[in-house]
């Protein structure tokens, strides 16, 4: 469905059930990871974009103090105390908005309840990040609902503690950035230390392509969280052994990675190496952006791959065999896993003018591995999260 189609889809589910229209719609696109890995909770850096799909979350205040909640794809509701949003174990997909809304309610305007509905167009598990979306488009609906006054950031922390605390995700900020600070035909660049981020040019001589496995990732098993360990033993290793302050990865270089690696163990050393690789990677794809190298910066997205299948370990046999065969299709730049890993999409840059025969040859190469083609669709990076009713004067 597209963007125009959700938004009619999620005002008439709305109606159909609540029996009025919202206060408040607020919309939110999904992201795609274009290069540095799991670099985010590593203090490190990231080029990401927001896509072209998304989720309208639908909003209306009550005079009572229950909250009424409908996921539109499922038609499920859920209902909950305004002032008690707590963790639910069943309907596990409530635990993003419930999460934004207990951090919305440090302020006090939040006291009445409200009707709400949300609906969107990313698939579930395809490494696009529909759970962001769902949080940021939450939580501007309700701040603006409430009337509450949230810089982007602050909205982003919010999203990224629902994540922690409702859903047991220890992510880093890459997602709600990317979804809040997306531009049209730009990359995002995120310094994870300082959180300064800027947007760099794409060029639109260049298509990204999602190619999506279908397999489902496991971040909420565990898989996530344990990386995330492994690169905080890493980093108090190099801290303990390297004269200058380590407080993260992104303060440890590869020649002293070489060299000081000795009494850590063996892998946490190699998911440390991915994640140094990774934010050297990054620093060098926005050099090949800003001289219009793509090809060099096509390299780096191979690179960036090869490191995550053979030092993080985040990569499934499905991303694997997409990746080496985007290396033989014309016209295709580079191409790596996009997002937490464990499955979802593989995004790849080629030349427009061979996106659509390069979309085919993938699916083909899937096809012929594993049964059935690959989802592959061709996404811009679009502007990011809003309110969209009501309108802006
Ligand atoms: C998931 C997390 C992000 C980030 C990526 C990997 O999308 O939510 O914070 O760590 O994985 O880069």
């Amino acid at each position: 469905m597209h963007n125009h189609d959700t938004y009619d889809a999620t005002l008439a589910a709305f109606r159909r059930c609540y029996g009025r229209a919202p206060e408040v719609v607020a919309y939110a696109p999904g992201r795609v990871e274009v290069l540095g890995n799991h670099t985010d909770y590593n203090e490190g850096y990231v080029l990401s974009a927001a896509i072209d799909s998304g989720t309208f979350f639908a909003v209306a205040r009550t005079d009572a103090p229950d909250c009424r909640l409908t996921a539109g794809d499922l038609m499920r509701e859920v209902r909950f105390p305004v002032d008690r949003p707590e963790p639910r174990r069943d309907d596990g997909w409530a635990n993003y908005c419930l999460g934004v809304l207990a951090g919305l309610r440090r302020h006090d305007a939040v006291r009445s309840g409200f009707d709400a509905l949300f609906l969107g167009n990313i698939p579930l598990g395809s490494g696009l990040s529909s759970s962001a979306a769902l949080e940021v488009s939450t939580g501007l609906a309700l701040a603006r609902l409430y009337e509450i006054e949230i810089d982007a950031l602050s909205l982003a922390r919010i999203g990224q503690r629902a994540e922690h605390l409702y859903a047991g995700v220890k992510c880093g900020l890459l997602d709600q950035i990317s979804v809040l600070f997306g531009r049209q035909d730009m990359l995002v660049h995120t310094d994870f230390r300082t959180l300064d981020v800027r947007t760099v040019p794409l060029g639109r001589e260049i298509a990204l392509l999602i190619c999506n496995t279908h397999v489902k990732h496991a971040l909420v098993d565990g898989e996530y969280n344990r990386r995330r360990a492994d690169c905080e033993l890493a980093a108090a290793h190099f801290s303990r052994v390297l004269p200058h302050p380590v407080t993260a990865l992104r303060d440890v270089t590869w020649t002293e990675w070489e060299q000081q690696r000795q009494g850590l163990d063996e892998r946490a050393a190699r998911r440390a190496a991915h994640i140094i690789g990774e934010n050297e990677r990054v620093l060098e794809g926005v050099h090949c952006l800003a001289a219009r190298d793509l090809a060099g910066f096509g390299q780096l997205m191979f690179a960036s791959h090869d490191s995550s299948r053979n030092y993080f370990e985040n990569s499934t046999p499905e991303l694997d065999h997409l990746v080496d065969a985007a290396r033989g299709i014309p016209g295709v730049l580079g191409a790596r896993l996009t997002g937490g890993g464990f499955g979802g999409s593989v995004a790849a840059l080629t030349r427009l003018d061979a996106a659509a025969a390069a979309g085919q040859a993938l699916a083909a190469a899937y096809a012929a591995r594993f049964g059935d083609p690959c989802e592959v669709r061709t996404i811009c990076p679009s502007d990011g999260a809003r309110i969209v009713m009501p309108a802006r004067q």
